[in-house]
């Protein structure tokens, strides 16, 4: 019996529909183009097959999932497609779409792509900063055809379930390791180039971290009246991922370290974190964190931080979240495991501030979390002179030397205040060291309210 003859025996003998009356097994049948009055077209087809005791033809849908259209493309069973998916945050979510569009381009005449459930693709504004931006793929499925990407074909789906963004990349059944493979490369694209290496980003948390370019001033040691000791320790705190960072590596000592700023309110701390930040900035890309972000995404944030490469961290008011009454919360926790995972990564700097670090829990301070907790003094009388200088005209000729002596105590902060209180009073032109004076004893500067009745 020849091939054909068995197959038609075959499906003779599968059920009695077929006996006799059909001894070709039919193809699936297929709607053909039924022009303007598609609806009746069909309706009316429909009958006809139903008397015959034929089957009615099914129309064509557009493939609703990604794995579907995949399936349909490779003409393989969806369900034994290799999938391997992978949730992402949205900041990662962004930036992976970031490569895909790089990945697209370089293969612009090669990929297929698909929006999510038979809508057009999606993209979003990655924002680079300077009020620059790309538009980058967030939503859809681009298809590698064999010999883009890899040498099998691959596709890489980016999207939203319920709510959270994933990755997902597809591959022929038995590739799994096409698809792993797509992925890595992905993560290995984005720390080779990463669009924000060497810029500085501000970490938020308005109900989810966000992390984003930002501009800031730079802020240069001139206008930071410190003593010689604190720079010095700023020095050799920069000095393990600039001058010696390469003999702290070649000793297989980690380049990464710990400065923690301590000091009372005022009295320039995140003013000092400003300036290493301006310093270390192109070496190192540089993430300004706020308090809220310490206290729920501290985890999130070093993860994200990993993919950027040599960094410094600055987190502000760590007091917020590291006090001894947090102990137990699972934020502390999260936190200290976050700082000590830190430690893991090479060229991960951080600088933290804290009003009090007679308040923070001892294991906040347990060395190798921080290297060097660094005390931020309250300038003494050289030091007052100096930053009144700073904030007061030069010409105005006012005794600054005389004023600074009445005010003993005063932080970086309200010497500010004073000069500006004094320039406010008197303008710049003709101030006496008689009208700073007066402010300075007065406490005018203080911001306090004004006593009076108003009525
Ligand atoms: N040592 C200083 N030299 C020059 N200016 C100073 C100094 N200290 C404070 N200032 C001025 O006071 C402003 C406020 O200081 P900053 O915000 O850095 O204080 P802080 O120590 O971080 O305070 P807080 O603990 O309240 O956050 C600075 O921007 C700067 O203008
Ligand atoms: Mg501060």
């Amino acid at each position: 019996m020849s091939t054909r003859d068995e197959r038609i025996a075959l499906n003779n003998a599968s059920g009695p529909e077929n006996s006799g009356l059909t001894p070709e097994p039919h193809p699936a049948p297929a709607w053909p183009d039924l022009g303007p009055h598609d609806e009746a077209a069909r309706a009316a087809v429909a009958g006809i097959a139903a008397l015959l005791g034929r089957p009615i033809p099914e129309k064509e849908t557009e493939p609703r999932t990604a794995s579907e259209w995949l399936a349909r493309t490779w003409k393989v069973n969806e369900a034994v497609l290799e999938t391997v998916s992978r949730p992402v945050s949205p900041v990662l979510h962004l930036l992976y779409g970031f490569v895909l569009g790089r990945w697209i381009a370089a293969h612009a005449d090669e990929v297929t792509q698909r929006g999510p459930e038979r809508r057009a693709p999606q993209m979003a504004r990655l924002d680079l900063g300077s009020g620059t931006g790309v538009t980058v793929p967030t939503a859809g499925t681009v298809l590698f055809p064999a010999g883009t990407r890899d040498e099998q074909p691959v596709a890489i789906e980016t999207g939203y379930q319920f709510g959270d963004p994933f990755l997902t990349a597809h591959a022929m059944p038995g590739h799994r390791d096409v698809a792993e493979r797509a992925l890595d490369a992905l993560s290995a694209d984005l720390a080779a180039d990463h669009p924000y290496r060497g810029r500085t980003l501000q970490a938020a948390a308005p109900g989810r971290l966000t992390i984003k370019p930002v501009t800031p001033t730079p802020q240069g040691r001139a206008d930071l009246v410190l003593p010689r000791e604190v720079w010095h320790e700023v020095d050799l705190f920069c000095a393990g991922v600039t001058t010696r960072r390469d003999t702290l590596r070649a000793l297989g000592h980690s380049t990464s370290r710990g400065l923690l700023l301590a000091g009372p309110p005022g009295v320039g701390k995140t003013k000092l974190a400003r300036v290493i930040a301006t310093e270390l900035k192109g070496t190192l890309t540089v993430v300004l964190v706020t308090a809220d972000v310490l206290r729920t995404w501290m985890t999130e944030l070093y993860e994200e931080v990993r993919t950027l490469g040599p960094c410094l961290v600055v987190l502000e008011e760590i007091d917020s979240v590291g006090g001894k009454d947090s102990r137990g919360s699972t934020s502390f926790g999260e936190f200290l495991d976050a700082l000590d995972g830190a430690r893991t990564t090479d060229d991960v700097l951080t600088v933290a501030t804290t009003n009090d670090p007679g308040s923070l829990d001892p294991a906040v301070k347990r060395p190798g979390r921080f290297d060097t907790i660094l005390e931020v003094p309250p300038p003494d009388a050289e030091g007052r002179k100096a930053i009144l200088d700073l904030y007061l005209p030069p010409r105005a000729g006012v005794d600054t030397g005389l004023v600074s002596s009445f005010l003993d105590g005063a932080t970086g902060a309200d010497l500010r205040e004073v000069a500006r209180r004094s320039l406010l009073e008197h303008g710049a032109d003709e101030l006496t060291t008689d009208q700073v004076l007066d402010i300075a004893t007065s406490g005018r500067w203080k911001p306090a309210p004004v006593a009076g009745n108003y009525l």
